[in-house]
Formats: structure tokens, C-alpha cells, sequence
């Protein structure tokens, strides 16, 4: 095949290597606009697993490159005059200049012909005459934008500022230096790429790069800026640019996450940057520029199959990997980003937010890397948790946690789960059992499912509630029961269920209006759930005087029962719900309109329970931090002052749930995927919060509490299958000193030596 690539970075060159080594008849030709050895940016940084691959795909510039390499292990993170460093992340760089000499002559010696100074135009009809016209011109891509629709491009800019430099001064550790001036945070990302070389990219928010005067500096005066900003860190070492002779360069930059639908067109194939790219702060942009080549070379090389078939396998397996890679880095990008909502942090725990940002890195990662940092970690988590009483290495989960007089044993609890199975409102057998063993099963809190202040307040006939002595009774006997054998604490969730009742038990039809003997409906306005549904009543003065006076009666009844706290559920669509999210409150009236209003009836609620409620016990409430919706919707920005409002109200904890407030929601799912929100809310209105959706692993549970993304964690469906959840997280994790029903003690420390016996194996295994 006859090949030109545009762009000689390390898509293109490893591109054109790995078509001549497969087959060496290829025409391969490569244009690179500029000269050879000057090259924007520094150093690179590579994974073990990058070095595998390339090694599989080209020994010989592997060798050349893996010789050159320089590894460190450490991580330092300097933030507020303190040095948090950590060890076991195992880096390898080379200097991008470097590694472009090697790939050049590696081109050569297979025959690549190499074009330099050489700009190229995509509307140039030379191209028309190659078979393949490999656009691995980068970030910047002419080839690609020439063609947006064709290739379907996605732009976003992102808010901050970075520029990219070098230095002579030597970081033995991967650094990251935070600095607090009196124009905002900025901070640099400093790594080690050859033995007297060092990256040094400083990054801030475009606010604080405004304030420092920078977008009126020429490259030299913001150079020197960022030395007398960073002097600290560079022993007087000076930063360098090789931005300023480049074409195409610019000093400060906002990165550009590229994401393109297609990655063909006509004999056009997109490579590298040009097709994505990936946040400078995870470093992966040359791996994958360098594994889309060889995946490139592989499937036009393979006999048998299309080209086509080719460029479709081609695609379908690097995108993947792709997104993949691009989700992490958005959360890292984020990080950065968001920065100020963790500067509140002591230095330990900032650190491990950092080091935990794209969610690839967890507690257990972590412990692997550096298992005497961590413990260091956790005993800080321990004193922090305890008033300093605790000198305990555990993990975090099991750390008790105190909201007013109530205290906790551990960080897990059973979230609000409705069974559908009471008649008449009133808990049964099948209620106590199921209580009764997720007590038993070491969970630090358990709550009831929405139990419901009036008969019309349920969401179907199987509803459990609180409005009669019937109801005060059977709940008391299973609050007994938890209290007399176990150490969990219960905690009642009140709610009402508004336009979203009279439907069916939950496993015969989600949100399905009752086949005969519906209620009617009320909520903040006449906006049905879904046309299938009752258009409800919008709700009168008295009527929310009735529904207010219900919720505190049941208070007053929960009480009774012996509850330990209490949670308002204002979340999913239900009545208080329909109040705060705009898509279903359509109201004129002082109820209506802006956020302010939406929540004042839900406020009043929650301040009329509080009263009823003591003082020294606990009440939290449950929101829905977005509508998942594009627009209009409740957004995280609001669920903050939503959480703060509550707070204020008495609220000692927030339970950040999200969604099914109404019936088009586009949610956004995977592991611990509503937990962004609880951050938001917890760090941003400095709040304590639950987190919750899709926390399944002990390593979830123990990243989120560590880095102060919740104050608990709750878990649902899982807790439906396995309501010792929490015992066999203890017997998982060796923690010996979770509370355990004494009948079941053998059993736990049984699988605890089985596990122990196991992770032993597989750890010999691995040696
Ligand atoms: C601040 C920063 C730090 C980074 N740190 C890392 C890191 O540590 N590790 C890592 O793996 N990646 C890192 N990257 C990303 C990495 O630089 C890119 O992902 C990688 O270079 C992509 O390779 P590429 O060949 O696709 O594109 P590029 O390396 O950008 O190469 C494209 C080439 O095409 C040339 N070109 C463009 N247009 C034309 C034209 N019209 N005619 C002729 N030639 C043209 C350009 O001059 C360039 O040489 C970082 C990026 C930034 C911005
Ligand atoms: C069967 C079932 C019933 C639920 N009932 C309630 C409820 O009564 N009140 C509530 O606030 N959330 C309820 N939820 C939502 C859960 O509390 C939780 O927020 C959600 O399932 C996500 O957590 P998970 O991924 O751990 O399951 C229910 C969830 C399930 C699966």
C-alpha cells in the first residue's frame, strides 16, 4: 500500500515502523511540518504495560527506548508547607524529544521515507494519489477538522489554564507542589523525564490565571512568573519553553478533550491525538497513540480481511479502550478542576483525594503500592473519627461515626428499601425477619424502607406506615429487636409518595397506576408521572397543612417506637420532591419559581419534624442531586444549596441520591456513580453526607470514606442478596473487632481464615 502520514509525532512514526515490519512492501511516507529534533513539550511518561506492548510489537526501538528510561516511585505532594509523599506507583519516562530520535531512525532504517518542514494541507490534491492517508497530526488536527460531519468531532474546552515547561532541576519523586497566593490556587506537575531533565507543567483556574495578570504576559515575563511562584521547588533552576518555535504553539493552553464518532473517511484515517485525546494530569496520550499503530498495523496487515472489516475492528477496539481511558481522565481533569472544593482538607487526606481522582486507584491499589502510607492513612482516618481516642490502623468503613448523640459503629448502612409486603400499612413477619438479619449483619445503621404518613401517602397497597397504634406496634417490635441484638442503629424514613402513588407492588409494574382501587393523587402541580398515570391535584394550603401535621404525628410515632433517627424523603419524584425539582413544579404561587420558593414547603416540613423530633437524635434527609435531565432539571450546583438549606433547618446529614424525579431522566450509570454528587455537596457546602448507588465492594466503601467523598456509604441491592454484608466485608479485610452476634462468631471467624488462606495462594500464585 502507497502511505503518506501526516504528522510526525509518536502515532505517525510508530504507525509507519509497524507497517514495514509486518510488511516491508508498504510505500510508507511520513510529513512532519517541523524540523527534526524540535518538538513541542518534554518528557512522556509510559506504563509497564505500554512497555509490553511495544516490546511485543518492535523489540528493537523497545530496547532503545526502555534503555533510556528513567523510573521513579514516588509521589510527593506539597501542600500547605506540609510533604505528604507516598511510594509504589512505579513510573518510567523518556524525553519526548528522545523518543521521536528513536522512532525516526528506527523509520528509516525500515525504510519510511521522512519528510520534514513539511506542511501539509488537507485540501491538497497530492493525497488523493495514496491509498491511505494516515491524520496523525495531533491534537490541533487540520486533516480532521477539514471534515467535522464525516468524522463527527467533540470538542471540549476545558476551564483551566496549563502551560508546559521544562527545567534542569531534577525531582526525584513525581511532584505536585500546591501553592495558596493571594490571587488563587496554582500548582505544578513535575516529573523526572532524563537524568537532568525535568516536565514542569503549571496549571491554575482561568480566574486565578486572569488575576496573576497572565493572559496580558509575553511567554518570558509569565516564565518568570511561574519561577518566582515556584522557587521553592526549583533550587534555582530556571523553566524553560520550546513552545515559542514551533508553529502552532502557544505558551498557555486550555486542554481540549477530543472524542471523534468516526474514526475513517474515505482514505482518510484519523490516529493518535487527532482521533482523542486524554488529560495531560493521567499521562496517557503517547500510549495510546503508540497502541492505536500498532492495532492499525495489525488488522490492515491481517490476510483475509477487508479493508473495511479492517478499519472497523480498528475502531471498535481502540474506542473502547479509549473511553475508558478518556472517563478516568475526566475525573481527573475534574479534580483539577474543582480543586478549591478540597482545599479545605488536612494534608493526608488531600493527598489521597489526589491520588484517587480518576477512581483507577483505590484504597486496596493503594495498600499494595505503599501499605505503610496507607496505614498511616487510616490511622489518621481512626483519630479523626474518634476525637483522637483511637490510635487504630484499620479500614475506614468500620470507623464509628457520630451525628448528635447517636453514634455509629461503622460507615456502612442498609439503604431505604421498600419490600411491598404490608397490609394495611402495618409491618409484618417477613418485615421483622428482614430488618432483624440486616441488624444482625454488622451494618453500622439500618434504615426502614419509605414508610408512609398516611394510607393515601403510599406509593402501592404493599406500603409500609405510620399513622395508627397498629403501626406503632409492630414497628416497636422489630426496633426491640435490633436494639436488643445488635449494634445497628434504625433509622425510620418518612415520605410520601404525591403524584408517584397508587401504583402496583414494585415487581408487578414500576410506577403503574393500580389495575382497580386507585386513590387519588396530590403534588406540587397537576404534571402527571406519566401518561399512564393520574394527573394529580395540585396541593392546597390545607392540604399541606394536613400532609405537614401527618409527617409529625408520624415523628411523634417513630419516637414511640424507640427510632434512633429519623430521614425526610425528598427525593425520586415523591411528594416533597415534586416540590424541589422544576420539572414537576409548575406552580405561580410562593411554592413555585425559583429554588428558594420550591423548597419552602419541604423546609417547613422538615422544620415542623425537627421540633417534634429531639434534640439529641439525628434526622437527615434524602435528595435527588440531579433530574439527569439537559436542561431545566435540578443540577448538582443546586443540590449543594439544597443540602445547605436543610442543614440549617437541623438537618445532620444529606443523603445524596439522584434521579427518578421524572419519567425521561438520561442517568449516567457505573460503579459509584452517584457519588460525584455526594462530594459536591459534602465539600462544596462542607455537609456530612451518605453516598449511595452501586457501592458494592468493601474497596468502594473505604476509597469514598478516605477521601472524603461521604461520611457514609449505603448500600442497597446488594444488601438484598448478602445481609451480611458488612461481617463478610470485616472477614474480607482481617478486622477483627466488628460486632458479631455471638451465635454467629464461628462462622465469621471461619471465613475469615478461608479468605486469609485464599489471598495467600493466589498471592504465592502471582510470585
Ligand atoms: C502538557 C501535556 C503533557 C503531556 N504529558 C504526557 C505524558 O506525560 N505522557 C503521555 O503519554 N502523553 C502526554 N501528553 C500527550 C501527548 O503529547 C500526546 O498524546 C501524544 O503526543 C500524541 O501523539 P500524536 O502523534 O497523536 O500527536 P503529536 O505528538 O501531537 O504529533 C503530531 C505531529 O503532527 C505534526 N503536524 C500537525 N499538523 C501538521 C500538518 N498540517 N502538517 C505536518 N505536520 C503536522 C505536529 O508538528 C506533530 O509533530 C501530554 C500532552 C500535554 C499537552
Ligand atoms: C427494591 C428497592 C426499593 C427501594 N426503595 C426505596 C425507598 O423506599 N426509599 C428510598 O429512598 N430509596 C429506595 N430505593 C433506592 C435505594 O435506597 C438506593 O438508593 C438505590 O437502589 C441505589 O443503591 P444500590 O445501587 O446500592 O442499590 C430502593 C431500591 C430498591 C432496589
Amino acid at each position: 500500500m502507497k502511505i503518506a502520514c501526516i504528522g510526525g509525532g509518536p502515532a505517525g512514526l510508530y504507525f509507519a515502523i509497524s507497517m514495514k515490519l509486518r510488511d516491508a512492501a508498504h510505500e510508507i511516507e511520513v510529513f512532519e511540518r517541523n524540523p527534526p529534533g524540535v518538538t513541542f513539550g518534554w518528557g512522556v511518561v509510559f506504563s509497564d504495560l505500554t512497555v509490553e506492548n511495544i516490546t511485543a510489537n518492535d523489540p528493537v526501538s523497545a530496547e532503545t527506548i526502555t534503555k533510556e528510561f528513567v523510573h521513579w516511585d514516588e509521589i510527593d505532594v506539597h501542600f500547605k508547607g506540609e510533604t505528604i509523599t507516598s511510594g509504589g506507583h512505579g513510573f518510567i519516562g523518556i524525553g519526548r524529544k528522545r523518543l521521536l530520535q528513536v522512532l525516526q531512525d528506527r523509520a528509516r532504517e525500515l525504510g519510511v521515507g521522512l519528510h520534514f518542514e513539511a506542511e501539509c494541507d488537507p485540501g491538497d490534491p497530492t493525497w488523493r494519489g495514496y491509498d491511505l492517508v494516515i491524520a496523525s497530526d495531533g491534537i490541533n488536527s487540520r486533516f480532521r477538522d477539514a471534515l467535522p460531519d464525516a468524522f463527527g468531532v467533540d470538542v471540549d474546552v476545558r476551564r483551566n489554564k496549563f502551560v508546559w515547561l521544562g527545567t534542569s532541576k531534577v525531582f526525584d519523586a513525581f511532584t505536585f507542589a500546591f501553592e495558596d497566593t493571594e490571587h488563587g490556587w496554582i500548582w505544578a506537575h513535575a516529573y523526572r523525564f532524563a537524568p537532568d531533565c525535568s516536565t514542569f507543567i503549571v496549571e491554575c483556574s482561568e480566574e486565578t490565571w486572569v488575576r496573576f495578570g497572565f493572559d496580558k504576559m509575553s511567554q518570558d515575563e509569565s516564565i518568570a512568573a511561574c519561577e518566582k511562584l515556584f522557587a521553592n521547588y526549583l533550587d534555582g533552576h530556571r523553566l524553560q519553553s520550546n513552545a515559542s518555535h514551533l508553529v502552532g504553539s502557544a505558551a498557555w493552553l486550555n486542554f481540549r478533550r477530543i472524542k471523534c464518532e468516526r474514526w475513517t473517511s474515505g482514505n482518510v484515517i484519523l490516529l493518535g491525538d487527532a482521533a482523542h485525546t486524554a488529560h495531560f494530569s493521567i499521562g496517557s496520550g503517547t500510549k495510546l497513540a503508540l497502541e492505536d499503530a500498532i492495532k492499525l498495523a495489525d488488522v490492515l496487515n491481517r490476510k483475509g480481511l477487508s479493508l473495511e472489516a479492517a478499519l472497523n475492528e480498528y475502531q471498535a477496539e481502540r474506542s473502547l479502550e479509549v473511553l475508558k481511558l478518556q472517563n478516568s481522565a475526566r475525573n481527573s481533569t475534574e479534580w483539577f478542576e474543582t480543586l478549591e472544593r478540597y482545599t479545605h482538607f488536612e494534608p493526608l487526606q488531600f493527598a489521597y483525594s489526589l491520588l484517587t481522582r480518576s477512581q483507577r486507584i483505590s484504597h486496596e491499589n493503594l495498600r499494595l503500592r505503599d501499605r505503610e502510607w496507607l496505614e498511616t492513612v487510616e490511622r489518621w482516618f481512626w483519630k479523626r473519627a474518634t476525637d483522637g481516642k483511637s490510635n487504630k490502623t484499620a479500614p475506614p468503613m468500620f470507623a464509628p461515626f457520630k451525628m448528635r448523640e447517636m453514634e455509629v459503629q461503622n460507615r456502612v448502612t442498609v439503604s431505604p428499601m421498600a419490600m411491598y409486603s404490608a397490609v394495611d400499612g402495618v409491618p409484618n413477619d417477613f418485615h421483622f425477619v428482614h430488618y432483624g438479619e440486616r441488624a444482625l449483619g454488622g451494618a453500622g445503621l439500618v434504615f426502614t424502607e419509605m414508610t408512609c404518613v398516611s394510607p393515601e401517602a403510599r406509593i402501592s397497597p404493599g406500603c409500609t406506615g405510620m399513622w395508627n397504634a397498629d403501626h406503632v406496634a409492630a414497628w416497636k417490635r422489630i426496633v426491640d429487636f435490633v436494639h436488643a441484638n445488635s449494634t445497628a442503629k434504625i433509622c425510620l424514613q418518612l415520605g410520601h409518595s404525591g403524584g408517584k402513588g397508587s401504583t402496583k407492588l414494585g415487581w408487578e409494574g414500576n410506577d403503574v397506576p393500580l389495575d382497580e382501587g386507585n386513590w387519588p393523587v396530590m403534588s406540587a402541580s397537576d404534571v402527571p408521572w406519566s401518561p399512564a398515570n393520574q394527573v394529580p391535584k395540585p396541593m392546597t394550603r390545607a392540604d399541606m397543612d394536613l400532609v405537614r401535621d401527618q409527617f409529625v404525628a408520624a415523628v411523634r410515632m417513630g419516637l414511640e417506637c424507640g427510632f434512633d433517627m429519623i430521614e425526610l424523603h425528598a427525593a425520586h419524584g415523591y411528594l416533597l420532591s415534586s416540590f424541589i425539582t422544576p420539572l414537576q413544579n409548575r406552580r405561580s404561587d410562593e411554592y413555585g419559581g425559583g429554588l428558594e420558593n420550591r423548597l419552602r414547603y419541604p423546609l417547613e416540613v422538615f422544620a415542623a419534624m425537627r421540633a417534634a423530633w429531639p434534640s439529641d437524635k439525628p434526622m437527615s434527609v434524602r435528595i435527588s442531586a440531579t433530574d439527569w435531565a439537559s436542561e431545566n432539571g435540578t443540577t448538582p450546583e443546586d443540590a449543594v444549596l439544597i443540602g445547605e438549606a436543610f442543614a440549617r433547618e437541623g438537618a445532620d446529614l444529606i443523603d445524596v441520591s439522584a434521579g427518578q424525579t421524572w419519567a425521561d431522566q438520561q442517568p449516567v450509570y457505573g460503579r459509584m456513580f452517584q457519588t460525584p454528587f455526594s462530594d459536591r455537596v459534602r465539600n462544596e457546602g462542607r455537609l456530612a453526607t451518605m453516598a449511595v448507588g452501586n457501592i458494592y465492594e468493601p474497596d468502594h466503601a473505604n476509597s469514598i470514606l478516605a477521601a472524603g467523598r461521604a461520611d457514609l456509604v449505603a448500600l442497597a441491592r446488594p444488601h438484598l442478596v448478602d445481609p451480611f454484608w458488612t461481617l463478610r466485608a470485616a472477614a474480607q479485610l482481617d478486622y477483627r473487632d466488628v460486632h458479631c452476634p455471638p451465635q454467629y462468631l464461628n462462622g465469621l471467624s471461619q471465613l475469615a481464615r478461608n479468605l486469609k488462606r485464599e489471598a495467600e495462594a493466589a498471592a504465592a500464585l502471582r510470585v
